[in-house]
């Protein structure tokens, strides 16, 4: 076998083709070699396709991640046909990766900052994907974006150092137009980080640090999964489904113990549903960590809205609870403020479990009895904040607005391409900026009808006037999500936000600490902090809402 060794290799637009010839020749026994200079000389940006191990980087831990279709039993009856990824550790400690009970879901993989890993992506899916490792600091090659992905059969190669502080971060496939049944049919997993700082806070671990990971999904009288069942209006809208699994079960019941204290770690991994979560007998929510941070001080809520892709981090205390007991959480009515006539009647017309409703998100039996001794500590993680005065545009935020037009979603008027990046989406390695988020939404049906040409917003006035509008106007809470790195929350303005629709959410944000993922309901915008630090590259930015994402709400921006 020939050495084949591929760098920078620059990808375009219809790349696939070429790129496969260029491996098959190289395996005929060619050594080929493409440096970074040379590529980089002759064109604005190189990537590089990793299939092969680099010998000197030496890891810490080594795993294969297999993405493959099988047939699991979720219910009584007929076998469920799901894809799911499977943990192998070639080299490390074993119980880095782990299994998560019998489910599709995970694994669970746990690292700690300052580590070195190797993951080996098999990719055995009958179609192309690619992992992407969802707030994670990490060089560009090595985060997934959709212009690496592999075909069946290919192996793709991640090796990186952990550079996050602990956290709850998580992996899902991200080829683009096929992220979201992807991630549907069962790909993701959690991708906790720990560190030193956390280590001396002597939170619940082991059984005790316990993964809730929300999804809805609906299946047919066969037990098989549904996906877009109303084609190009499940698209527009974004996919629900019609009953809750938590951790890929679709029994949502947890066995804990009386006298212990937990550590839920909640991942909304659903496709497009968000969540109000409350305890159902009014006990607040206790907030330790929101994706990649513990916050400062424990943060006792109401309910929490957690949109699609965000984390919490809630601390549970069973101590006075007797065995016996149960403790019920669910998803509190909200107006989530959809979608004019589209969503909103005929939505609710099809799926028993609209969003917005009240309905049963977990039960948790306390059947048996224990103690530990995890105290809630009062100081959690020190921040160094981003101070706005050190931002280069600390007067002129950079500003990204999400809205609908000529039938697509988009950020600014535009929509994917897949290695287009324009000057509005370019920033400078080693600087801050601040970057205004704002949820548009957008005027669809200015005359009744779906598929007018009239009434799109032709300029900024239009759209201004259009901002929180309600009734005929096409607007949907979109959950902002940017790759690389993660940002600090400078203001959430909602000026602009019905006052049911805001009413009925208020109290269940978390702006505190360092995230990668924020809500935006119709007609908010939000200021965030960010540095570009250590890697200049091409990387993502988007609406989570994966049917949104696939359908091109998502673009590029490069640190250079
Ligand atoms: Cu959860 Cu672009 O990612
Ligand atoms: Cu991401
Ligand atoms: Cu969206």
């Amino acid at each position: 076998m020939g050495k084949l060794l591929i760098r920078n290799w620059k990808i375009m637009e219809k790349n696939k083709i070429d790129r496969r010839n260029f491996i098959k020749l190289g395996s005929l026994g060619a050594t080929v070699v493409i440096t970074w200079p040379l590529l980089n000389s002759c064109n604005g940006f190189a990537s590089e396709n990793k299939i092969t191990i680099n010998p000197d980087f030496q890891a810490d831990l080594d795993f294969e991640l297999t993405a493959k279709e099988t047939d699991i039993q979720l219910f009584q009856g007929n076998t469920t046909k799901v894809w799911m990824f499977e943990g192998n550790v070639l080299d490390g400690d074993k119980t880095t990766v782990q299994k998560l009970g019998k489910s599709y879901l995970g694994p669970i993989i746990r690292v700690r900052k300052g580590q070195k890993i190797r993951v080996r992506f098999k990719n055995q899916l009958p179609e192309e994907s690619i992992v992407h490792w969802h707030g994670m600091h990490v060089p560009e090659e090595d985060d997934g974006h959709p212009k690496d992905v592999i075909a069946n059969g290919e192996t793709y190669v991640y090796e990186f150092e952990i550079m996050n502080r602990a956290g709850t971060y998580w992996f899902h496939p991200h080829p683009h137009g096929r992220t979201g049944p992807q991630v549907y049919n069962g790909l993701a997993g959690l991708f906790v980080v720990t560190d030193d700082e956390e280590q001396r806070l002597k939170l619940p671990s082991g059984e005790y640090d316990v993964p809730v990971v929300l999804q809805d999904r609906q299946f047919d009288n066969n037990n098989q999964l549904v996906y877009l069942n109303r084609g190009r209006m499940d698209r527009m809208n974004g996919f629900l489904g019609n009953r809750i699994l938590v951790n890929g079960n679709p029994d949502i019941k947890l066995s804990l113990k009386s006298g212990c204290a937990y550590r839920l770690r909640f991942l909304n991994g659903s496709n497009s549903r968000f969540y109000k979560l409350a305890w159902e007998d009014g006990t607040p929510l206790v907030i330790i960590g929101k994706d990649g941070s513990l916050l400062d001080s424990p943060k006792s809520k109401p309910y929490v809205m957690l949109g699609v892709a965000e984390r919490i981090d809630v601390w549970l205390d069973l101590k006075n609870r007797p065995q016996g007991s149960q403790m019920i959480m669910k998803s509190l009515s909200f107006s989530p403020g959809m979608m004019g006539m589209m969503g909103g009647m005929m939505g609710r017309g099809r799926n028993n479990l609209p969003l917005g409703s009240t309905y049963e998100i977990l039960k948790i039996n306390i059947d048996k009895t224990g103690s530990n001794d995890f105290e809630l500590p009062q100081r959690l993680a020190e921040f160094n904040k981003l101070d706005p005065a050190t931002a280069v545009n600390r007067n002129n935020p950079r500003t990204f607005r999400f809205f609908m037009r000529r039938m697509q979603w988009t950020i600014n008027g535009r929509t994917w391409e897949m290695t287009g990046v324009t000057e509005e989406e370019t920033v400078k390695l080693d600087t801050t900026e601040i970057w205004e988020i704002v949820n548009s939404g957008g005027r669809m049906m200015g005359n009744g009808n779906m598929m007018g040409e009239r009434g799109w917003m032709r300029n900024r006035g239009e759209m201004e006037r259009d901002r929180g509008m309600m009734g005929g106007g096409m607007q949907m809470p979109h959950p902002f999500h940017i790759h690389h790195l993660q940002f600090n929350i400078l203001e959430r303005d909602v000026s602009g936000v019905d006052s049911r629709i805001w009413n009925s959410v208020k109290d269940g944000f978390i702006d505190e600490g360092w995230q990668d993922t924020v809500l935006l309901m119709p007609g908010m915008s939000v200021k965030l902090i960010m540095r570009f630090e250590d890697f200049k590259g091409l990387f993502l930015y988007h609406c989570h809402n994966l049917e949104h994402e696939d359908m091109g709400m998502m673009r590029n921006f490069k640190i250079e």
